[in-house]
Formats: C-alpha cells, sequence, structure tokens
C-alpha cells in the first residue's frame, strides 16, 4: 500500500517536473521530420455536421462502466504509471500507430463500420501485386502482369495519398513519412499479405509526439480543441467538453482513467454521477493516455 503510494507520488512529481522543465523532453523524435503542434479547430464529427448519436466514428469501443453505487463515483481503479514515465524515446510500432491514429474508426481488424467507415483491407490488398495477380488467376480474368503492376502502383498511390491527407469523411491522419512507412507496413501484415511480417519498422518518438496522436486523431473526433465548460446540465443533453478544459475537469488519474477503463460522469441537476457516453479505449496503455493529458498541458488547444 504505501509503495504504491509512493510510487504514485514520484509519477506526480516527475509529472510535475516533465511540465515545468518541458523543454527537457525532446518535442522532436529521432527521426528528425516530426514537430509537435497543438491541436485546433471543432471536432471532426461536428465538421461533418454528423451528431454523436448517429455515428459509429471513435466509438467503436465499449461504452464505460454505470457507478458501482447508484449517483455515487465509488472507485477501487489505480492509477500505475511505470517509473519511466514519461519516456524521453519511445519505440512506436506500425502497429502502435495504427491503434493510436486508426483504430477509433476502423476497429483493430482494419474492418470499420460499413457502410459509414469503410474497410482498409481491400484497399490495402490492392496495393499488392502477389494478391492481385492471384486474384486474377482466380476469378478467371485475364491480365498482363504489366497491367497488374500498373494498378497495383495506382492502388497504393491512392492509399499513400490517403495517409497524407485524409479522405472525404476521413480526418486527415497527423503522420510524417518514416510514420507513413511503419504505418503502412503494419497495414500489409493487417491484410494478411505475405511476408509483410518480415517487413516491420519501428519509429522512435517522444511523449508528446504519442500524445499528439492519440489527441488529433482519437479524442479530437468527438471533442473539439476550445469552447465552454459545459456544465453538468449541459453534459446531461448531450454537450462534449472541449479538450481545453479537460486536464482541468478532470485530474491526471480521473483522466487515464476516463480513457482506459471507463468512469461516470457528473451530470444533470442537481448533478449525479451517471454512465457517460463516452467509449472506453481499452486498447490504449495508461502510460499512453497519461501521454495524451501531458500533450494537452504543454501544447495547450488553440481555437
Ligand atoms: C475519424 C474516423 C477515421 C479515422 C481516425 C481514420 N479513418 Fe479511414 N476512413 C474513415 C471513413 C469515414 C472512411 C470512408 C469515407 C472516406 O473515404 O472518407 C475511411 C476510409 C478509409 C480507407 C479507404 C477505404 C476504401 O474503401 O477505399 C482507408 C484505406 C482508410 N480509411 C485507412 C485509414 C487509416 C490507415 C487510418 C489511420 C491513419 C484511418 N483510416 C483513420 C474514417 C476514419
Ligand atoms: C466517440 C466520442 C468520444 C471520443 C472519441 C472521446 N470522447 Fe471523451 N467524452 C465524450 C463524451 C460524450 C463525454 C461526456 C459524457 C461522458 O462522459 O460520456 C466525454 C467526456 C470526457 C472527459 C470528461 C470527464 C469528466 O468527468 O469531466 C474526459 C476527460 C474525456 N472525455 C477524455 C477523452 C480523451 C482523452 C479522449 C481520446 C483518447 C476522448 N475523450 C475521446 C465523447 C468522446
Amino acid at each position: 500500500m504505501l509503495v504504491t503510494a509512493n510510487k504514485k507520488r514520484v509519477h506526480l512529481i516527475v509529472l510535475a517536473a516533465a511540465i515545468v522543465f518541458g523543454t527537457s523532453l525532446p518535442g522532436q523524435s529521432e527521426t528528425g521530420d516530426i514537430s509537435v503542434t497543438a491541436v485546433s479547430g471543432e471536432s471532426w464529427i461536428r465538421h461533418l455536421h454528423r451528431s454523436f448519436a448517429d455515428t459509429s466514428m471513435g466509438r467503436t469501443w465499449n461504452l464505460g462502466p454505470s457507478p458501482a453505487d447508484p449517483g455515487k463515483d465509488v472507485t477501487s481503479w489505480q492509477l500505475d504509471l511505470p517509473a519511466s514515465f514519461p519516456a524521453p524515446v519511445i519505440t512506436l510500432h506500425g502497429s502502435d500507430l495504427y491503434r493510436m491514429t486508426c483504430q477509433g474508426c476502423h476497429k483493430e481488424s482494419g474492418q470499420g463500420a460499413p457502410p459509414e467507415i469503410n474497410s482498409v483491407i481491400d484497399p490495402v490488398r490492392a496495393t499488392s501485386v502477389a494478391v492481385t495477380t492471384a486474384r486474377m488467376k482466380a476469378s478467371g480474368r485475364e491480365m498482363s502482369s504489366a497491367e497488374i503492376a500498373a494498378m497495383a502502383k495506382e492502388s497504393k498511390a491512392m492509399l499513400l495519398q490517403r495517409l497524407h491527407v485524409g479522405g472525404k469523411h476521413m480526418l486527415p491522419p497527423t503522420l510524417s513519412e518514416t510514420e507513413i512507412l511503419s504505418l503502412f507496413a503494419y497495414l500489409e501484415q493487417l491484410a494478411g499479405i505475405p511476408g509483410a511480417e518480415k517487413n516491420q519498422i519501428t519509429v522512435k518518438e517522444s511523449s508528446y509526439r504519442v500524445g499528439e496522436h492519440i489527441v488529433k486523431s482519437t479524442c479530437h473526433v468527438c471533442h473539439s480543441a476550445t469552447g465552454p465548460n459545459p456544465s453538468p446540465d449541459q453534459i446531461l443533453k448531450g454537450a462534449i467538453p472541449p479538450l481545453s478544459v479537460l486536464t482541468t475537469r478532470v485530474s491526471l488519474s480521473g483522466f487515464v482513467r476516463k480513457v482506459t477503463s471507463g468512469a461516470p460522469i457528473n451530470m444533470g441537476s442537481p448533478s449525479t454521477y451517471y454512465r457517460g457516453h463516452m467509449s472506453v479505449f481499452s486498447y490504449l496503455s495508461q502510460e499512453e493516455a497519461a501521454s495524451a493529458y501531458l500533450y494537452l498541458i504543454r501544447y495547450p488547444p488553440r481555437p
């Protein structure tokens, strides 16, 4: 018990130091082509004029728990960050980039939620000459290898274009060239392209960059960057608090808990604790969620 309490205190001290001496943690990763910037603008669902109730975006996961006792936020939850947090350099695999920037909409499998969110699998398979050749053979269509190569090349150009700028209804990813290579290799593995496991590439990044990925590609789907802090009554009526107020509404521990295992929220008047509507991102680690908190403090959201 004492050990846990001490461990927790150490984290808070480290965190405070990281915030005060923010520059001692590199915002620049070793890949050299990344600079971290603040999140800005309205949420993606608001941008699309889509209401929270009729979109699957950002909510391909489960809902949070309901309060253990009616109306009360009774918790046995414990913040448990590794002693190394916040790490100046984190090694990310393409699968990590996928989790942080794609999974909130496309699910772990890549299947998405059609018809609103298309599957990534077929567009990725179409970039492979081997897969396309096999497909043509199976369907009995005659095609020269030059034609197949041209088709695969075009599919790859389309996919790369999307990884740079997003789609009509897909938010623009925030990926550097190196990250795109790493993610692309993972997408090939996810889509079952033969030999893809051998081509995986890692990237080295800071905690801030990790936080930026999560906030810009996952949280910003529903949460606008700035705006007024909603009252419990407005929350009951469906208001989603902006990113700029989250770090004052909840503590580091409350934030990490809300993201990784879900937490009831105070709403209504007279206000009391209810099960919220936010999905639980149980595929994000506590350390990753804490990085998002750190990022929001160090790079305050802009209008
Ligand atoms: C905010 C939700 C959201 C996020 C996050 C997101 N996507 Fe999408 N994606 C969509 C939607 C919606 C579509 C279909 C409409 C469109 O193309 O804009 C789509 C379509 C796609 C397609 C094309 C499917 C086809 O049929 O051609 C691919 C490939 C894709 N996404 C890959 C990704 C990857 C890789 C990531 C992570 C970097 C990602 N998406 C992140 C919402 C999202
Ligand atoms: C699918 C939409 C959606 C996404 C994506 C989303 N949120 Fe939320 N969030 C909500 C809604 C709705 C509320 C208010 C009601 C509730 O708690 O469910 C909320 C509330 C919160 C709160 C306030 C808790 C309180 O007690 O005041 C925090 C903190 C939070 N979200 C953090 C995050 C973080 C961090 C992310 C990204 C990892 C994220 N959210 C992604 C919809 C979303």
